[in-house]
């Protein structure tokens, strides 16, 4: 990384500011009650500041609170988000759903770093209160029953192009995580948007998102952003999020222009719904279904057929099912459903989870740390920790084994499954994403057997991806 003056000064300002702050309020110095009726989470002992921004700034955040978490055995401890401030890491499921329906949860003002996707402003992602309810009431709409239908066919038209497409690898690797973008991205951008996006603007487009996402995790730095123009790389960046607001303004223009436009779409919601105060909410809130809408479900694809390529017994075992089933009648296939659920659960690509602040103490009497009742103070910023969740030994057994066969036994693991998170910020795209993965993974493991050729690197940069894993796909 370059060291420029900039650099030097905000470091400077960085280390006045946190010593200041420090006389004045040091939060970690929470005491447990002395009767021992209630016990608070602790910070790690090594785990340092510096320690936490550098795991962020390299990608891999959720799963070095995952393995601090093994290593510890503390499902719910603390880490320090400043020299002065601690945040609570949770993975404990009970803990979590207790968090996530409180009332009082709200996101902390660190979503806004999603604003840098579409250069400003406010969006449904990072907002709470009138500015996200009115847009999450609207769009929400788009994702009932008949439209995930007709959102379904959409994916099955993408698919027969995408289909032609990997036979023309003719036995040659692809890599999974940027084929999965392409045809999700299509999907997304059809069937939510009316828009027919070139290959250029595609390209454009996840260009200068990736540029804009890397640019963002190192957003822990302070004033980064802000007064980043004699950084070059944040220079890049703001320049990418200007790029990424035309590309949303132009898809409005188009879709302004159909003449009889899809009832109930997602643009249709946007477009029509009054309560936006101006075209640039709109346009923002497009962009953020637009990014959330095809990454996700890509990277959750690309990870399930990585681990397919891994584990030929499980895909073997699939594709026997699929084949002898009615095509109708593969989408609701049981052992789709386990293969899906267990590509989900191992690798999460929302493995951050997700933050809230609670306004009132959070106090939680069942959970696995033991029988005396845990408190997380009013105002603790909580950091919902879906790797750590989702691998909770005391849900999973072997948490980090590819294991469909664990969905069809009896036991607690449905206590702890929650890829999209629950209560009332849950994904919104829930529906769709289920639909578009159970389209894609039938047709392609009907068809094709997938082996791997490079297991590529594992990264975190606003989700969970599998970075250059090559797989060769062979017809059947
Ligand atoms: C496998 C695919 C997906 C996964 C695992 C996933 C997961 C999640 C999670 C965990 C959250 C909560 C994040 C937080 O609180 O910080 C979320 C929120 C959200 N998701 Fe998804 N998502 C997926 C697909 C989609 C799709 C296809 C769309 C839209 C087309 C979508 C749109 C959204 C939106 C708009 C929110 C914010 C909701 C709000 O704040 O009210 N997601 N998603």
């Amino acid at each position: 990384m370059e060291f420029s003056p900039f650099h030097a000064f905000s470091i400077c300002v960085f280390v006045l500011v946190s010593v200041a702050i420090t006389q004045r309020r040091r939060n970690y110095n929470w005491k447990d009650s002395k009767d021992g009726e209630y016990v608070y989470p602790k910070v790690l002992e090594g785990v340092t500041f510096i320690k936490v921004i550098q795991r962020m700034a390299a990608g891999q955040m959720p799963q070095t609170f995952y393995k601090w978490a093994k290593n510890y055995n503390k499902f719910v401890y603390l880490v320090p988000v400043s020299f002065t401030r601690v945040a609570a890491v949770v993975g404990d499921p009970e803990i979590l759903k207790k968090i996530l329906t409180d009332k009082s949860a709200s996101k902390p003002t660190l979503y806004h770093r999603s604003r840098h996707i579409h250069d400003g402003g406010t969006n449904l992602f990072s907002e709470n209160d009138e500015r996200w309810y009115h847009a999450r009431k609207s769009i929400i709409y788009s994702f009932s029953p008949s439209h995930v239908r007709r959102m379904k066919d959409v994916t099955v038209e993408k698919l027969n192009d995408f289909v032609k497409h990997m036979d023309s690898f003719q036995g040659n690797s692809f890599d999974v995580g940027k084929e999965m973008i392409k045809l999700t991205l299509k999907i997304i951008c059809d069937a939510a948007f009316e828009y027919d996006m070139s290959i250029e603007e595609q390209n454009e487009f996840l260009t200068e998102l990736e540029i804009v996402l890397k640019e963002n995790r190192r957003g822990s730095i302070p004033l980064r952003w802000k007064l980043g123009k004699l950084i070059p790389s944040v220079r890049r960046a703001r320049l990418g999020s200007k790029r990424l607001a035309a590309l949303g303004a132009r898809m409005l223009v188009a879709y302004r222009q159909i003449e009889n436009p899809t009832k109930g779409t997602v643009m249709d919601r946007i477009v029509n719904d009054k309560k936006y105060k101006s075209d640039k909410e709109r346009i923002n809130d497009m962009l953020i279904l637009l990014v959330a809408g095809h990454d996700t479900t890509a990277y959750s694809l690309a990870w399930t057929l990585k681990e397919l390529a891994r584990h030929p017994a499980e895909q073997d075992k699939l594709r026997f099912a699929l084949l002898n089933v009615s095509e109708d009648d593969r989408y609701n296939l049981k052992e789709l459903t386990n293969v899906i659920k267990e590509g989900l659960r191992l690798n999460p690509v929302a493995a951050a989870g997700g933050l809230r602040v609670c306004s009132k103490d959070i106090v939680i009497d069942k959970h696995s740390e033991g029988s005396t009742p845990i408190v997380i103070p009013k105002g603790t910023a909580i950091f919902l920790s879906l790797m750590m969740c989702l691998h909770h030994p005391d849900y999973f057994h072997d948490p980090d084994s590819f294991s469909p066969s664990r969905w069809e036994v009896e036991g607690n693991q449905n206590d702890a499954y929650m890829p999209f998170l629950i209560g009332p910020r849950n994904c919104l795209g829930q529906s769709l994403a289920y639909a578009e993965i159970r389209t894609v993974l039938a047709r392609l493991i009907a068809e094709f057997e997938f082996s791997i050729e490079d297991e590529g690197s594992n990264e975190f940069f606003a989700t969970y991806k599998p970075i250059g894993c090559r797989l060769i796909a062979k017809r059947v």
